[in-house]
């Protein structure tokens, strides 16, 4: 079982660490992993262009090219954004325009994804990880996981034990399959 982690955060912080926990309870269940941060990799804006509607290409090469590569050898993805006003982050909404040529071909329908979020406010990342879940149902992904939780400082999220517990019990379940 191949998982491999998409954080849409410009620090490291809460997702990341969310993430790491995730991953690491798979790994130890046997799951092969990997965590990529949108934060550091070079990948322009969507030009609009749309010619990828016709070519499925998109007409800019850069790190999305190693980024589609590295989706379509995961069994899973899971994907991590803290929420920005009700929102994603401008990384990962960056992500979802650059990833039309695939909506296009329809290259990630079927594929499963497991999606967290992290707010300062419960109920406002609520809202912001529907919009992470519907990228997911537009694609035609299964959402197999989906998990809010409350942190706003670095460390926050680690030092709730709740949330780690249900956190380590989703790699377990990712790493099942
Ligand atoms: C620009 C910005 C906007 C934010 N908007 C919200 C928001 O709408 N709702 C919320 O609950 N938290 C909001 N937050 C707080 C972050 O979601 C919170 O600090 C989160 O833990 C950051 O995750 P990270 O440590 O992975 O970066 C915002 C933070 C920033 C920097």
């Amino acid at each position: 079982m191949k998982i491999l982690g998409i954080s849409g955060s410009p620090r490291e912080g809460n997702t990341e660490s969310m993430l790491n926990v995730i991953l690491n309870s798979a790994k130890e269940f046997g799951a092969e992993t990997k965590l990529v941060s949108l934060k550091d990799l070079k990948m322009g804006l969507c030009k609009g262009d749309q010619s990828c509607s016709d070519t499925k290409k998109c007409i800019i090469s850069d790190d999305m090219d190693v980024l589609v590569g590295e989706i379509k050898d995961a069994d899973v993805l899971l994907i991590g954004s803290p929420c920005y006003f009700n929102n994603v982050t401008a990384n990962l909404k960056v992500f979802f325009d650059r990833s039309n040529p695939q909506y296009e071909s329809q290259a990630w329908k079927g594929k499963k994804v497991a999606v967290v979020m992290v707010g300062a406010m419960e109920q406002s990342a609520k809202k912001g990880i529907e919009v992470l879940e519907d990228f997911c149902v537009i694609h035609g992904m299964e959402v197999i996981e989906s998990y809010v939780a409350e942190g706003e400082k670095i460390g926050e999220v680690e030092s709730n034990s709740e949330v780690m517990t249900e956190l380590k019990a989703i790699g377990e379940r990712l790493a099942n399959g």
